[in-house]
């Protein structure tokens, strides 16, 4: 609403003077609505700012939405009616509820996200857990937004390291320890191969041939490899079912092994190949390392894997646009895939949306090693203290666990997603749990507030005193949460979900100060219900907000 307002002034100005720039400001609360800088016109013209003010008094004094102008300091200033326009933000957002900012179905564009993706065998990494959070929460933003979403979980589950698993688990593993805690008995194993390969240089080449002939189909290996993949995939599914994550598709880079012959005759019929010390490449220029398309055995490499799912996104889901959420340790590896189809004569949009490391005093966090808890646990952790917590403040609260479960998660996922992504982040469960500050609780303790109240009153819209809304305090959060539709639009075309963390943040602190200062719950019904209404959208837009980024909202905490 403001920001349509914002613009038709803007090229109301631009038009009737043929000029550029013109630039509408919202200042600060306490000042006026809006604001037009008048000196760049002033040098322009070579007059003083009083008469392009002057000028420009006759296109925005007759705009329906403007009160009134005055000229302060070089800016035009503009004084809005804003008893209407909050009406009609207030009610839209009433009559919509949790629609309120969605936008209009763009059937033609189909999205891929390729986010999450651990590697089978290994723990799930923090990383993994970073990109799953993110890529969760662009997924709901690309949604809302009307774009057609494919959520796939590539996993890490073919590669060399399946060659270096098997042959580990024939020399030292068994069967039953495996099954008891696989995991963590794969990745020992794992470990082990490591450190005897120091010792025993000829590992190496009987794990590449293991993994070469499990390319080849050979029946037990694969027995061995789907077994070691159902394990993982079924402590994979525990995090993501805490985590209320879902994919449409778990095709993981072993799917592509029929595909790939078709990458390599695709490459060669462009003559992109080349032999380089027996490996085959496809040489990148002069700004790019060349990208390794096979090894000298013959097996298949990670980008082999990527430039065939690519292809298969492509064909199959009638997708360009593949966003990948992965860590900022593989920008080049994204650049060179972008390089690759771009040669091969694709115009892909191969987004990579990195992040930083998930930090614990300061030093990088590992879930691998033993030195650090399991992921599940980590999250575990965080619910049993919410729960403690919970229990503490509101013994009598019925669902205790359920709470806590959604407050545990909440206080994770917040506290990744408040921060720009490339950043790295701090993971300290005592900060991110308080109830007060930047917190996924805080958030959520406020909506419960706004709760408590509208189950004590009810409101009726057609008993309301809306002239209320020309307050400062009532019309600056009004005017925020006009802003919900375009920061959802903002947030998407950037691939940034900090923006709706730092939006439902800065409206939760906004209405925690107006309940400091107002009583809601008034005598006079027209007053009651134009504040309930009021809280009601708040409540509405902070609950929407929470659930693009993947935190569930609650009735009571
Ligand atoms: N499994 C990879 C890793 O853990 C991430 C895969 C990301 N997706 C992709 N299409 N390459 O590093």
């Amino acid at each position: 609403m403001i920001e349509s307002i914002k613009n038709t002034l803007k090229s109301r100005i631009e038009s009737s003077f043929q000029i550029q720039d013109v630039i509408v400001e919202e200042p600060k609360k306490g000042h006026a609505d809006l604001a037009i800088p008048l000196f760049a016109f002033a040098k322009f013209w070579r007059i003083s700012p009083m008469e392009v003010y002057h000028r420009f008094e006759k296109v925005v004094g007759e705009n329906n939405n403007v009160n009134r102008i005055e000229f302060t300091n070089g800016f035009l200033n503009i004084y809005l009616k804003r008893e209407p326009i909050a009406k009609a933000i207030l009610n839209t957002i009433h009559d919509q509820g949790s629609r309120y900012g969605n936008h209009e179905l763009k059937k033609t564009e189909t999205v891929v996200m390729d986010y999450s993706s651990p590697n089978i065998a290994k723990s799930f990494g923090v990383g993994h857990l970073r990109s799953t959070v993110i890529g969760n929460a662009l997924k709901n933003i690309y949604k809302k937004s009307g774009y057609q979403v494919i959520a796939v979980n590539h996993l890490g589950d073919w590669g060399t390291q399946f060659g270096k698993m098997i042959v580990a688990y024939q020399k030292w593993g068994n069967e039953a320890d495996v099954k008891k805690d696989p995991i963590n008995e794969l990745q020992k194993l794992y470990v082990r191969f490591h450190d005897a390969e120091k010792e025993d240089p000829n590992l190496e080449q009987e794990a590449r041939d293991v993994f070469r002939a499990l390319e080849l189909g050979d029946p037990l290996y694969t027995q061995l490899w789907t077994w070691f993949k159902d394990e993982s995939l079924r402590e994979f599914m525990e995090v993501y079912d805490l985590l209320g994550v879902s994919f449409d598709y778990y095709t993981g880079e072993s799917f592509y092994n029929d595909k790939m012959d078709a990458v390599v005759d695709a490459l060669e019929s462009k003559r992109l190949l080349k032999v380089d010390e027996g490996a085959t490449i496809v040489d990148l220029g002069d700004n790019l390392p060349p990208a390794l398309i096979k090894r000298s055995d013959g097996a298949t490499l990670y980008m082999t894997r990527d430039v065939a799912a690519l292809l298969y996104r492509h064909h199959m889901y009638h997708a360009n646009h593949v966003l990948y959420v992965v860590g900022n340790e593989q920008i080049l590896h994204f650049k060179q895939l972008q390089a690759v189809t771009d040669l091969l004569g694709y115009h892909f949009n191969v987004d990579h949306i990195n992040f930083g490391l998930i930090l614990v005093d300061g030093k990088k966090m590992s879930t691998r090693g033993g030195k650090f808890k399991r992921l599940e646990e980590v999250i575990n952790q965080a619910i049993s203290e919410a729960k403690a917590a919970i229990s503490s403040k509101n013994p009598d609260l019925e669902n205790q666990d359920q709470v806590a479960k959604a407050v545990g998660i909440g206080a994770i996922i917040f506290n990744d997603l408040k921060n720009e992504r490339h950043l790295d982040i701090d993971f300290n469960l005592e900060n991110m749990l308080k109830f007060e500050g930047q917190t996924g609780p805080y958030l959520q303790y406020s909506s419960v507030r706004i709760e408590s109240i509208l189950k004590e009153n009810t409101l009726e819209t057609n008993d309301m005193d809306t002239r209320f809304f020309n307050e400062d305090d009532y019309f600056d959060l009004i005017k925020q949460l006009g802003q919900f539709p375009y920061l959802i639009e903002k947030a998407r075309e950037t691939n940034a979900p900090n923006l709706i963390a730092r939006y439902i943040l800065s409206l939760a602190q906004g209405f925690n100060s107006f309940y400091g200062k107002h009583r809601i719950n008034v005598e006079v019904s027209g007053h009651r219900n134009a504040n309930l209404l009021f809280i009601e959208s708040i409540q509405t837009v902070i609950n929407e907000g929470l659930r693009l980024l993947g935190i569930e909202s609650l009735k009571e905490m």
